[in-house]
């Protein structure tokens, strides 16, 4: 199968007052096109910073230090080059254009994701406008186009919208042209803008309609703080995937909402994602839901990717002694004594030499202290990072 990203010893550290936390160490993940990969661990393991390096949104103190991070551009598109590409190795204008066009994000806490002083509407239909501003102004053009032809439109109407025709037809060529821009002192004269909110109003009412949204038309006129959380995090799915991205990052999309929402939310993106096609690196911390929403899964301990296999494999032959204690810590029927993990989340400014999960590690000899444990095939669909795996 294509792979669409893949993600080879990414390292990234914070460099703070307190010293130099070493966050990813070598994180290795493949992603296949229209596939989904779960990302699971426990709190502080680096599931966000690796989303943020992926979408290269890691500010300072932060820094990625090495790794390569490709990405491979399955649509043509006349803003991109030949496909596969290393993310870091872009400019910050080319990854603007890859944000939002071709890796699109949901964040964990819709409300601040989402701009308080504006309508969702307009918030989805900037999306549209960012990111396909010529289907925008193409259908524009076409509903100008069939209003000229079809009604009976007298001299001062058919002049305007000749205009409009004319200031749509000049964005589609060259949306940055120094007349455009002139004439954008004079509101009143780009009456082109006022047909591209609206279409972009009707396009956002018509996505959260695809999306099961009640009432779609009322719910664009709202602001952020009219709706429940389910609902926001509906409208920040709805901008994340307005442009049909190749690749959608969900970081622990709905950890903040209650059970029965949390259920809907998923099978919206699981939904979107058979309609779409799109593949998915889909965060959580919790296994239950990975195993609902993902093909594949990479557990994730203090910085580094100690098992990737199938879902169903990782249930039925965990070989990894950190995700067989992460398995014997879920609650399960019949089951009275949950195990927990002994030990603390290792201190990232100074982690454990050797393998990091060797302090809790039942197994853990001398060579565990020593060497880190390299992420090897161990089997068909199988990876490990652990000198002893399986024991
Ligand atoms: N801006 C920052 N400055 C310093 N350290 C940071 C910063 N952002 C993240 N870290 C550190 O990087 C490590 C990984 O954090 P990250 O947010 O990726 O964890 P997570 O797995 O997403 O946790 P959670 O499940 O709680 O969301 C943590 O030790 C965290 O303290
Ligand atoms: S490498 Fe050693 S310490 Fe690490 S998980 Fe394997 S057995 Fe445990
Ligand atoms: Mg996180």
């Amino acid at each position: 199968m294509t792979k669409i990203l893949n993600v080879d010893a990414l390292k990234t550290n914070f460099y703070t007052y307190e010293g130099v936390v070493k966050a990813l160490d070598e994180v290795n993940f493949d992603i296949e096109k229209g596939d989904t990969l779960g990302l699971v661990g426990e709190t502080g393991c680096g599931k966000s910073v690796t989303s943020f390096s992926v979408m290269r949104l890691i500010l300072p103190p932060g820094k990625i230090e090495s790794g390569r991070i490709l990405f491979n551009l399955d649509k043509q598109d006349e803003i991109l080059q030949p496909p596969c590409i290393d993310l870091l190795q872009q400019t910050d204008s080319f990854m603007q254009k890859i944000r939002g066009n071709e890796i699109s994000m949901i964040f964990q806490e819709p409300a601040s994701a989402l701009n308080p002083v504006y309508t969702v509407g307009e918030q989805i239909a900037e999306s549209f406008l960012l990111h396909r501003k010529a289907q925008l102004y193409q259908e524009a053009l076409k509903r100008i186009n069939e209003e000229l032809k079809e009604k009976k439109i007298f001299f001062p109407g058919k002049v305007a919208l000749i205009w409009e025709s004319k200031l749509c037809s000049k964005v589609l060529k060259n949306p940055k042209s120094f007349w455009l821009k002139f004439l954008s002192i004079f509101p009143c004269i780009r009456t082109d803008k006022h047909r591209i909110k609206k279409i972009g109003m009707e396009k956002s009412a018509n996505l959260l309609r695809s999306m099961s949204v009640p009432d779609p038309d009322r719910t664009v006129q709202r602001y952020p703080h009219e709706l429940s959380g389910g609902m926001q995090q509906r409208v920040v799915i709805a901008i994340a995937i307005a442009c049909n991205p190749t690749l959608l990052i969900a970081d622990e999309p709905t950890s903040n909402l209650d059970v029965t929402i949390q259920a809907q939310i998923l099978e919206l993106i699981r939904a979107l994602k058979e309609k779409t096609g799109t593949s998915i690196l889909f965060i959580s911390h919790d296994l239950g839901v990975i195993a609902k929403m993902c093909r594949w899964v990479a557990v994730m301990y203090a910085g580094t990717i100690c098992e990737l296999t199938r879902v169903k494999e990782l249930f039925e032959k965990p070989l990894h002694p950190y995700t067989m204690a992460l398995l014997k810590s879920i609650p399960t029927a019949g089951v009275e004594r949950l195990e927990s993990i002994k030990g603390n989340v290792p201190d990232l400014i100074n982690p454990p030499s050797g393998c990091r999960f060797h302090p809790r590690c039942p197994g853990a000899r001398e060579k565990c202290t020593q060497i880190k444990p390299k992420i090897e095939k161990v089997s068909e669909n199988h990876f490990v990072a652990c000198h002893f795996y399986g024991t």
